[in-house]
C-alpha cells in the first residue's frame, strides 16, 4: 500500500466479474465519496448500451470513448470509479489511471468471474476459455497499474470495502 499516493480518487480495477461495481459503491457510501460507474457514464452520454456500441462500433472506438470518458474525471475529487476490465488495453487510458489514480485491482480466480457474469450480455463473454485467456492476458497490466491488491474470490465486496476504508 503506497501510504504516500493521494487517495481523493479512487480507480476499482480488474476483470468482468470481479466485482469492481458492487465493491465500489459499497465503498464510496463509508468514504462520502461519489461513486462513478465509467460503463454507465458511457451509456448515458452516449443514449446506448455497450452491447449496441460494441456491434455498431467496434471495440477500438468503445477504447476511445473510455477514455474520454475517462479523462473528464482527471480533476474530480472525492470520487470511487468503477472502471470497466478493458481499460488497461489502451496505454491511454492506463497512463492516466497511474498518473491520477489511486488504483486497487481486485483479482481472482476467473472462472468465479466467468460465473458471476453467467446472465449479462458483455460482448467479451465469448467461451470461457477466450475469457480465462482474456483474463491471463491482462493481468501484468492490472498488475502494474495496482497500488493495494485484493483478492475477490476470497473477499465479498462488504469485507472489500470494509478493508479499503480501514486501510485508509
Ligand atoms: C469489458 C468489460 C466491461 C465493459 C465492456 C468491455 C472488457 O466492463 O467495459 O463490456 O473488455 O473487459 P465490466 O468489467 O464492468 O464488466
Amino acid at each position: 500500500l503506497d501510504k504516500a499516493k493521494p487517495k481523493n480518487r479512487i480507480a476499482l480495477i480488474g476483470f468482468m466479474g470481479s466485482g469492481k461495481s458492487t465493491a465500489g459503491k459499497l465503498l464510496a457510501k463509508k468514504l462520502d465519496y461519489q461513486f462513478i460507474d465509467l460503463d454507465k457514464s458511457i451509456e448515458k452520454g452516449e443514449g446506448k448500451g455497450i452491447p449496441e456500441i460494441f456491434n455498431n462500433f467496434g471495440e477500438s472506438y468503445f477504447r476511445n470513448l473510455e477514455y474520454r470518458y475517462l479523462s473528464e474525471l482527471k480533476d474530480k475529487n472525492r470520487i470511487v470509479l468503477a472502471t470497466g476490465g478493458g481499460i488497461v488495453e489502451s496505454q491511454y487510458c492506463f497512463d492516466m489511471l497511474k498518473d491520477y489514480f489511486f488504483n486497487i485491482f481486485l483479482c481472482g480466480n476467473p472462472e468465479d468471474f466467468f460465473r458471476r457474469t453467467e446472465n449479462s450480455s458483455r460482448p467479451l463473454r465469448k467461451g470461457s476459455n477466450f475469457f480465462i485467456n482474456l483474463y491471463r492476458k491482462r493481468k501484468d497490466k492490472y498488475l502494474m497499474l495496482s497500488d493495494l491488491i485484493l483478492n475477490s474470490s476470497i473477499y465479498t465486496p462488504e469485507e472489500i470495502s470494509d478493508i479499503i476504508y480501514y486501510e485508509f
